[in-house]
């Protein structure tokens, strides 16, 4: 008890050391991105965080534009630019309501002087400076609304945001091959809700640009061709108004660490080398892709992937083992997914979430499920699945076994459950209204159930296979277990789930 409560001490101390660390004011180019560490929604009121590893070794370094760079717009209960930044940080949530006034420093600056002159390459720190400026001007012209007069800020000659100077969302660093030439390096436009029909003529002509963030704005077309940019590495255009297929321009950018399309109106099919980007973050949801999940999913090295509300059919790949070392969360929920749950998911031993609620799911859970003892948060609600809820499954939930918190399984046609299972309805970890289970309240009614059995049963050939030993940890891991669901943040502090969040809106002061 005294143990777990100075280790909670502990891990609370090493959170304001992290944070604090983020909230200093950046000084210089100490960066060095391989020791960045990325904080997910430490919620300053409370909530737990998750702390995402290192990133790669970033195409900028050794000083990273994120690093050096003063803290994006609406920044104050947010890090500056982490990479790769979960999207929707509290600070710009995706979303869909018109604009509210906008908390930016940015937006309360006046705009600096007009120049009485056109400006001359001379009038600029150097001449990548001008080339970009030339460029923003052009932007600027297409820019049709910009409600909080961002682009007031994009005149004369400082480009570069620093402190309460330079232009609104353009951050500098000096390119590797020319450090002593800082230039635009990163745009962070998030939650800015500029209008243009399209971003292409923009970021293409910024060749030492790594990150593009541009959350919740109203660019139209599409990613454009990217591929002349050596540094690039980020790109989030979340919840603004992209249309078409998916934008092929990213497939060559086989480096890029952090891909997030979510809430856009992309649609058709996504293309089976998406799976080869070397990506830690890939957010697909909210768009509308159909066709099937491409069978190589297993290929990608990302950590957190959303597949969730969109409207892909087919099943689940069953490659999905071969990400067993890399992959941490995982949404397939809502779609229209089915077949069996492939074994080759009990592989994944290091996932904390996995989720294919809301699909067409048949056939049991099969017993490899047992080998998750990771998983944190586990949904398959609002399927077909039936059978018997496997024990080892439930007993996930004790800490000898596992770190399940919850286990949602309502909504299926499900017949009996295994001993461990039954403790855990009382206590709010397993729920399994809506299922066929003789006995336990809230099921389906007793015709529905009868209808289901008529039916052809599925077949899964591979549901009883166990690729794990179901044995107690050793004592050692009871403990870390037992730590783990004290942290296990709810539903709403994992990555993956946060991407699904609704607005939160900026609230009217
Ligand atoms: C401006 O818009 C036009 C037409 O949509 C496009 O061809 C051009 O590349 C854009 N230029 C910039 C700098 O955004
Ligand atoms: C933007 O500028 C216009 C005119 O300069 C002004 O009327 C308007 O109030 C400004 N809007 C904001 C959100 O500052
Ligand atoms: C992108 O541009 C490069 C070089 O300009 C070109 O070789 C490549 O074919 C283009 N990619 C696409 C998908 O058009
Ligand atoms: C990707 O990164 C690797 C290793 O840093 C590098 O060798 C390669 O040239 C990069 N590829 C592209 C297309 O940038
Ligand atoms: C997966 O788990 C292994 C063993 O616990 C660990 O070494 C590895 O770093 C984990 N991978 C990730 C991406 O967290
Ligand atoms: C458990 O998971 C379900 C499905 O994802 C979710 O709706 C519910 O809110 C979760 N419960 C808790 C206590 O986190």
């Amino acid at each position: 008890m005294e143990d777990r409560r100075r280790s909670r001490h502990l891990l609370l101390l090493q959170l304001l050391c992290f944070l604090c660390w983020f909230l200093l004011p950046c000084s210089g180019s100490n960066g060095n991105r391989e020791a960045i560490e990325i904080g997910i929604g430490i919620g300053i009121g409370g909530s737990p965080g998750i702390v995402i590893g290192g990133s790669p070794e970033p195409p900028h370094s050794p000083s990273s534009p994120s690093r050096s760079s003063p803290p994006p717009p609406h920044s104050s209960t947010s890090p500056p630019h982490r990479s790769p930044t979960p999207p929707h940080s509290s600070t710009s949530p995706p979303h869909r309501s018109p604009p509210l006034p906008h908390p930016s420093s940015c937006s309360n600056r006046s705009p600096p002087p007009q120049p009485l002159r056109e400006l001359q390459p001379c009038d600029f720190a150097n001449i990548l400076q001008y080339r970009a400026y030339k460029v923003i001007q052009n932007f600027r012209k297409n820019i049709t609304c910009d409600p909080y007069n961002i682009t007031a800020t994009w005149v004369g000659a400082q480009i570069c945001s620093k402190g309460n100077t330079g232009y609104c969302g353009f951050y500098c660093e000096g390119p590797p091959d020319k450090r002593n030439m800082p230039t635009v390096a990163s745009v962070d436009f998030n939650g800015y809700y500029l209008e243009a029909k399209t971003v292409r003529g923009f970021i293409d002509q910024l060749p030492d640009l790594a990150i593009f963030h541009a959350n919740s704005n109203r660019f139209g077309d599409t990613v454009p061709n990217l591929t002349q940019l050596p540094f690039f590495y980020e790109i989030d255009v979340s919840n603004n108004l992209q249309t078409g297929c998916f934008p092929n321009n990213v497939l060559s950018l086989v480096n890029l660490s952090f891909l997030d399309l979510r809430y856009n109106g992309y649609s058709g099919q996504v293309p089976p080398s998406v799976f080869d980007i070397q990506t830690q973050v890939l957010f697909l949801n909210n768009n509308k892709f159909n066709g099937e999940i491409p069978a190589n999913l297993g290929k990608t090295p990302a950590n957190y992937i959303t597949f969730a509300y969109n409207d892909f059919t087919g099943p689940i790949p069953r490659s999905i083992g071969q990400a067993c070392n890399t992959l941490l969360e995982i949404l397939f929920l809502g779609n229209r997914l089915s077949g069996c749950l492939p074994y080759e998911i009990g592989l994944l031993r290091n996932a904390t979430v996995f989720d294919a609620g809301s699909n067409q799911l048949t056939g049991p859970i099969p017993l490899s499920f047992g080998c998750l003892k990771k998983v944190e948060q586990l949904n398959l609600a609002g399927n077909m699945l039936s059978g018997e809820v496997p024990d080892s499954v439930c007993r996930l939930a004790n800490s000898k076994y596992g770190r399940l918190v919850n286990l949602s399984l309502s909504g299926n046609y499900f017949t009996s459950v295994g001993p461990s299972c039954v403790g855990l309805i009382g206590c709010n970890v397993l729920d399994v209204k809506g299922n066929c289970i003789s006995g336990m309240p809230g099921q389906r009614p007793a015709q529905d159930c009868a209808r289901f059995q008529k039916q052809a049963k599925p077949v899964c050939p591979t549901a009883q296979y166990v690729p794990c030993s179901l044995q107690e940890e050793e004592l050692s891991l009871e403990k870390e277990g037992e730590e783990a669901r004290d942290k296990a943040p709810t539903v709403a502090g994992y990555s993956t789930y946060k991407a699904l969040r609704p607005p939160e809106g900026k609230k009217n002061p």
